[in-house]
């Protein structure tokens, strides 16, 4: 087996939370670079091409110019967001817990390029341990002369604060994350204003995904050309793939980003179980395109997942193989999504739980075929009316799954 390429999970970055061990290996560089010339920063991350790895793959630099750009105002507010709760995610719990120092010199890096003094983690509670290692590291952070040097460059105080989210799906998308660090229930908001304008009490906001924080401490140590040649091809970077399913070897591995799908499965995860053939896989959570055996060859990395009109998404990958039911899996995806939602938007409250009733019913043997022309009606009227993706991806998966699978669902309408 090839090497993994560890940059993010390199056991000697694995420290937990000891400063001091963090810092004896190549901890704090990041942090003294950006110290030389914080204006260049933001700069450096569009030259990298970094992607938010929160799930959208949408350019750091933007959001960062975004808030930088807000010269007046007092506070700035920067959210990691670690509320983790999709299917087949457990990246950031595995950073939070081994490695919560890279974690919090790529958010002090973030704060430097963009004038933010407020620096808020914000954890799902439901990660065992990643809340205490993150708390231990905070507190570490607050006693060392590093976080003076920051405040002096930013001519305010730095606070770090660190806040269990509700646990709940959808406190993950960003506006839900700033209604819950105001303390109120994460309820998306529309947009605009965008939260870079407008976000916690009505400051300048910058969200970003752990993993990438995590990443900007690396990037700006060694430079944009190392980081372009930790990917493959066109891709920069490393990112960390949590595969699971039916798979031989299940787990998170971080690897160039660009790997083909193939050398995932079957190089680093031993293949399919039992030998058996692959059928699908559902990618990012299960909330995209359904990638199927055609696509082995797709280079993992946002740009090329999306020409197979899927996304890399978090860059879960859910292995399902020869014999297992994909009307039984989308059905119980289904559930997740429409027990998840938040109930703001009827379209998507009553929308997710008609699909799945209807997927229940077809699974299980009592479906009619207008059961199935309903889901295929719902699958054209729904798309775009929710005011977060959680309505969108449900329908994405569900729409994959009749176009590849279509028919396993007749097959259930004649049992
Ligand atoms: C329903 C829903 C749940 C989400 N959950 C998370 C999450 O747990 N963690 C995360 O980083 N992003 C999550 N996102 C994406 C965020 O809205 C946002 O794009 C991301 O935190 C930005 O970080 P990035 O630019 O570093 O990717 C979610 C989005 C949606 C629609």
């Amino acid at each position: 087996m090839d090497k993994l390429n560890q940059v993010l999970l390199h056991p000697k970055n694995r420290v937990g939370a000891d400063l001091d061990a963090w810092l004896s290996y190549v901890g704090g560089d990041g942090l003294q670079v950006a110290l030389q010339d914080p204006s260049a920063l933001v700069g450096l991350i569009k030259e990298a091409h970094l992607p938010g790895l929160g799930g959208s793959g949408f350019p750091v630099h933007i959001k960062w110019a975004a808030v930088a750009e807000q010269k007046k105002a007092v506070d700035k507010y920067l959210i990691c967001n670690g509320n983790e709760d999709e299917p087949g995610t457990f990246k950031d719990r595995m950073l939070l817990e081994e490695t919560p120092h890279q974690i919090i010199e790529g958010a002090t890096i973030a704060a430097l390029a963009t004038g933010i003094n407020q620096i808020v983690f914000y954890i799902n509670p439901d990660l065992d341990g990643c809340i205490e290692a993150m708390c231990v590291a905070v507190a570490q952070w607050q006693a060392s002369e590093l976080v003076e040097k920051v405040a002096a460059a930013l001519k305010k105080p730095l606070t770090y604060r660190v806040m269990p989210s509700s646990g709940h799906y959808i406190g993950g998308e960003e506006t839900a994350a700033i209604e819950s660090v105001e303390g109120k229930f994460p309820f998306p908001r529309g947009k605009p204003p965008y939260p870079a304008q407008y976000g916690v009490h009505g400051c300048p906001t910058l969200v970003n995904n752990m993993e990438t924080m995590a990443n900007v401490t690396h990037l700006v140590r060694n430079g944009v050309q190392w980081f372009k040649d930790q990917g493959i091809g066109k891709a920069s970077g490393t990112k960390i793939f949590c595969l699971s399913g039916d798979v031989l070897r299940p787990g998170a591995y971080e690897l160039p980003m660009g790997t083909p799908l193939e050398d995932l499965i079957y190089k680093y995860g031993g293949g399919v179980l039992l030998g058996k053939k692959l059928k699908a896989v559902f990618t990012g959570g299960p909330s995209n395109t359904i990638l199927t055996p055609k696509d082995l060859d797709v280079p993992l990395d946002f740009d090329s997942v999306r020409e197979r009109r899927s996304s890399l998404g978090t860059g879960a990958m859910i292995v399902i193989s020869e014999g297992t039911g994909i009307v039984k899996r989308v059905s119980e995806y289904v559930d997740f999504f429409a027990h998840s939602s938040c109930g703001q938007c009827p379209s998507c409250k009553t929308g997710t739980y008609y699909i799945s009733q209807l997927l229940g019913k077809i699974d299980t043997g009592r479906g009619r075929q207008a059961d199935l022309d309903s889901l295929e009606n719902l699958c054209e009227i729904l798309p775009g009316s929710g005011r977060c993706h959680l309505l969108d991806g449900a329908v994405k998966v569900l729409e994959s799954s009749l176009y590849h699978f279509k028919d396993e669902y007749e097959q259930a309408l004649r049992r």
